[in-house]
């Protein structure tokens, strides 16, 4: 692809941050109508759910889903629901990777964690409703009229956060030691992290019901995106405060993780990273021009500071 391409994503990122912010707002107000309101003898953790996804969270991965969907002329209360699904599947990740039995955190979001702010038994239980709530809604009708699409929903999400994607990624991390080298870590950060941002922007395609080589651009550029994602999260636990992260920071080194600024320092993991960005916007091909948020996304990511 002509440099011409990467030069407009890189200067389209100025205009990322009212975009994603534009996005968030949207996807809260959906989010605030899907989530239960507290009542009964069940309200505490219907609390818990809310408090742990209202009110903070970059939301990238619903405007990685809003932003797929508009190229296939989705409908944005269709991709909307989505968007509200696959972020209370990753808050339902950050709650229970928080827990003391886990990386033991206080601080997410630039508040108390869950398991602070309630109990343990309560974030744990939150943590998994809010996994429920999220297929419950890909499930539901107003998602999509063809039960084929909602059921291909269904299954890419339950694939991207199981035993081999999100969830083999955090029992590899947990139990990962020194051996670990560059292809062990981007593996293990591809199943982390990589596989909720496939599904993201795989959704655009699968509601759009483009075809396979279109959504296997989509998941290609996912999975660079994904690797700049995890290694600016890397670079940020060394090199940024808890203020502007809203969580702890040199949590990695303290817990003695290999990451790519371990393996590869600080100018080669930024190396890696700035190459995986032009990967990214490479993989979209003939869609790099027709989404030009999700070209600069990958470039912002690099810049960014929390
Ligand atoms: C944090 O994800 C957890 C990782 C996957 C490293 P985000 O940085 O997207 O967290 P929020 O949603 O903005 O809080
Ligand atoms: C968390 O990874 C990834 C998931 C929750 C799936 P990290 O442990 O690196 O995330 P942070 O740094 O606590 O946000
Ligand atoms: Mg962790
Ligand atoms: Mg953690
Ligand atoms: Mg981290």
């Amino acid at each position: 692809m002509s440099d011409s391409f990467i030069q407009a994503a890189r200067a389209a990122v100025s205009q990322l941050a009212p975009a994603i912010a534009a996005s968030a707002k949207l996807v809260d107000a959906r989010l605030n109508a899907v989530l239960p309101q507290p009542s009964g003898r069940q309200a505490r953790v219907q609390e818990a759910m809310r408090y742990a996804i209202i009110a903070g969270g970059k939301r990238l991965r619903p405007f990685l889903v809003l932003h797929s969907a508009r190229l296939f002329g989705v409908d944005d209360s269709r991709s909307l629901r989505v968007g509200a699904a696959i972020e209370a599947l990753h808050t339902y990740s950050l709650v229970h990777d928080d827990l003391p039995c886990m990386d033991d955190d206080d601080l997410r979001r630039g508040r108390p964690t869950t398991h602070i702010a309630f109990d343990e038994m309560t974030a744990v239980l939150a943590g998994d409703a809010l996994m429920t709530i999220a297929f419950e809604n890909l499930a539901d009708a107003r998602t999509h009229h063809s039960a084929d699409v909602r059921c291909g929903l269904i299954a890419r999400l339950a694939e991207a956060s199981g035993h081999s994607g999100m969830i083999g990624g955090q029992i590899i991390d947990m139990l990962a030691d020194k051996s670990f080298g560059v292809e062990d870590v981007i593996d293990l950060q591809r199943r982390k992290t990589g596989q909720l941002f496939e599904f993201s922007c795989e959704a655009g395609p699968i509601l759009g019901q483009a075809d396979a080589e279109t959504r296997a651009r989509l998941k290609a550029y996912a999975e660079d995106m994904g690797v700049v994602f995890q290694i600016t999260d890397d670079l940020l636990d060394v090199t940024s405060t808890a203020e502007k992260t809203g969580k702890a920071v040199g949590k990695d080194a303290d817990m003695g993780k290999q990451t790519l600024v371990t393996l590869l320092g600080l100018e080669g993991a930024r190396a890696e990273a700035e190459k995986r960005a032009r990967c990214a916007v490479e993989a979209l091909g003939p869609y790099a021009a027709k989404a030009p948020e999700l070209s600069a996304l990958p470039f912002f990511l690099l810049d960014r500071d929390a």
